[in-house]
């Protein structure tokens, strides 16, 4: 890993999430999150203050530790009993059907493989178990879908990665049946970064 993936995207990284807004949406999006949790690309732990007390353990994952540099401080300051782990959401060191929910946001967009990520999601929650998320992707409008087409290249070498031009909702229902999700423009943000989709996918209880 680089120095600039490393060192100096997780502070850009730290700047550009912490928002008003941002907090808003990640505090909407876990208010219902409850038991075991995992969370994908945790980052720098900016979900952490917002976790209700209806969650008892979390159990964090991102490969990148310089991200995790940042995030053990706000772990220090959690009443919450968090784990963290260096690896890749595409291959989950956990047993399957281990969580009780699966919480995700701005991720799938950096994640080379996000299908394989979902399937794994899918394996390590319980029958019944719900995933959460709220990730940024290919806007319904044909022009602003040019746009992120060209600039996706670039957003890759800025951002580490991510992908402006992916459609969530195919990717999450390619794996989950159950899936409700909104889409929307974040209204403070360039429509080529802002389509957001906010949403949860349930497990079937007879998995
Ligand atoms: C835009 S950041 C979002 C961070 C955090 N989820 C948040 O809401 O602030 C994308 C995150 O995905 C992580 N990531 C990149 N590749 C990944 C992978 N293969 N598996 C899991 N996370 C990954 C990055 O390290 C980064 O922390």
């Amino acid at each position: 890993m680089g120095l600039y993936s490393r060192l100096i995207f997780p502070r850009l990284l730290e700047l550009s999430m912490s928002s008003e807004s941002m907090t808003a949406y990640r505090k909407q999006l876990l208010s219902e999150v409850r038991g075991d949790v995992l969370e994908i690309g945790f980052g720098t732990g900016l979900n952490l203050p917002h976790y209700p007390k209806t969650v008892t353990s979390l159990t964090t994952l991102d490969p990148n530790e310089g991200m995790d540099a940042i995030a053990q401080s706000r772990i220090a300051k959690s009443p919450i009993s968090v784990t963290t782990q260096l690896a890749s959401g595409e291959d989950l060191p956990f047993a399957d059907e281990r969580f009780d929910d699966v919480v995700c946001t701005w991720t799938l967009c950096s994640i080379p493989n996000a299908q394989k990520a979902l399937s794994e999601a899918y394996r390590v929650l319980k029958p019944g178990g719900r995933f959460f998320f709220i990730e940024h992707g290919l806007s319904d409008e044909p022009g602003i879908q040019t746009w992120q087409n060209w600039l996706t290249p670039v957003q890759r070498v800025v951002a580490d990665g991510c992908h402006l031009n992916r459609p969530m909702d195919q990717l999450v229902k390619t794996v989950f049946d159950q899936v409700q999700v909104t889409e929307f423009y974040a209204p403070d943000l360039p429509k080529v970064m802002g389509y957001f989709y906010q949403g949860v996918a349930v497990k079937s209880p007879t998995d």
